[in-house]
């Protein structure tokens, strides 16, 4: 991309802020009176997400390793799963890692493993991806949703409090937009009532909180590598990681026809398997990961460094060290005028999305559940104010300061 001229005051900051390393030469003029679209090429735009330039380094090394499952032709549970499913949980600090093919069947083998279903109830929060809630639908069981902090947008921890009834069976915690919910309240609760605390960790590889990391402080947690997560595969996949022994090999059953000896089926079970290619991606793209979420860190102390005067409300996000840290899943905003800011930005050929919507009990396929408009004040709001930005590890400074220049253009009528 060629960067034709920032502006002076955007390239000190980032310099100040140690988040670019010196003012590019001959590049900076003053730009206040001119078009924000002579910052990139006229040719040029800002994708919501690019794949592509994640997957070009070390194609090599992939490919020989495509080539070897070939070779063998162990498609099917092979060799890269189980060593996958030893690094992922591993990786997150947890003993057992069961490989799925996507972040819906861990949440749904999760509780169906723990044996919950019709009767139960399962507490979860109104503003997350439709998945969480549907999982806890098939599995029998009740969703039960509460609001989301405001300040956070995770689940509210007092209103899961308050929400406990005799059939409370789980709390399914979401990461939302990559950082970790309040795990200690929740665990605190979930203590209290003997209830199973799951961790919907979808949006949150890497996320850590009290120095461990998004998957090690729940009975079990739920892995999306959808291709767009901060871990994706090439297609659909997602993986159970817990410490019980008991619950893997409950999930291992479930998720291959309720077999581990060919042809005896121990419980009626789903063909919910890992595919090995699938696992031969997600290996390769496990060494990339920590880079990957801090590029996505630096995107976001750059939006925040040149957003930080603009009429917008950001959430709360953790301090960003070993200790507690955002993985960035979604780089979010608020503000009263979102439409018309994700209209402008449109314009610029800056792409936005919207993480949620409509809230889960405004959903058409939940209507059925005790709850209508106003039922969740801050997750109503939010949806009617949230605006993600363009977030992807690839996200050049460059970009990320153009975004950032015409969200003040914006503002700036
Ligand atoms: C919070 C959350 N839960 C669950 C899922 C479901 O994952 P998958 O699309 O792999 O089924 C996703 C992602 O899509 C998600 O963001």
């Amino acid at each position: 991309m060629t960067v034709r001229r920032w502006q002076r005051d955007e390239v000190s900051k980032l310099v100040e802020l140690g988040l670019v390393e010196d003012e590019p030469a001959g590049l900076v003029v003053d730009l206040r009176s001119e078009d924000p679209r002579t910052v990139v090429g006229e040719d040029e735009s800002v994708p919501f997400v690019d794949l592509t330039g994640m997957h070009s380094q070390g194609k090599d090394v992939l490919m020989s390793a495509i080539g070897a499952v070939i070779d063998r032709g162990d498609f099917i549970l092979g060799e890269a799963v189980g060593r996958f499913e030893e690094e992922f949980a591993g990786y997150c600090g947890v003993a057992h890692g069961v490989g799925v093919d996507s972040g819906a069947s861990a949440l749904e083998l999760i509780l169906r493993g723990l044996g919950i279903g019709p009767g139960d109830e399962v507490i979860t929060v109104a503003n997350t991806f439709v998945a969480t809630v549907n999982a806890i639908h098939h599995s029998g069981a009740t969703p039960v949703l509460v609001d989301m902090e405001p300040t956070t947008y995770n689940l509210d921890p007092e209103q899961v409090a308050a929400a406990v009834t005799p059939r409370t069976a789980a709390i399914i915690a979401v990461h939302l937009y990559g950082r970790v919910a309040d795990m200690a309240r929740l665990r605190a609760i979930a203590d209290r009532h003997g209830l199973s605390l799951i961790e919907d960790a979808c949006q949150a590889h890497g996320a850590v909180q009290q120095g461990r990391r998004a998957g090690s402080f729940g009975d079990a947690a739920a892995f999306s590598f959808y291709p767009s997560k901060n871990l994706g595969a090439f297609g659909d996949a997602g993986m159970v990681v817990t410490n019980s022994d008991e619950l893997a090999d409950r999930i291992r059953l479930l998720r291959n026809v309720g077999s581990v000896e060919k042809y005896r089926h121990e419980v009626p079970g789903f063909n919910r398997r890992l595919d090995t290619l699938q696992a031969v991606v997600l290996r390769w793209r496990l060494e990339h990961l920590e880079a990957e979420n801090a590029a996505r860190g630096r995107s976001a102390a750059v939006y925040g460094a040149l957003l930080d005067d603009a009429p917008i409300v950001f959430p709360e996000v953790p301090v960003g060290n070993a200790e507690s840290s955002s993985v960035y899943h979604l780089y979010v905003i608020e503000t009263g005028e979102r439409d018309a800011l994700a209209g402008f930005l449109g314009d610029r050929r800056i792409a936005t999305g919207i993480h949620y919507p409509i809230p889960i009990h405004l959903q058409p396929a939940y209507a059925d559940l005790p709850y209508g408009e106003g039922a969740f004040p801050a997750t109503e709001a939010a949806a009617k104010r949230i605006l993600s930005l363009p977030m992807y590890p690839g996200l050049t400074v460059e970009k990320t300061a153009y975004v950032a220049r015409a969200v003040h253009e914006f503002f700036a009528g």
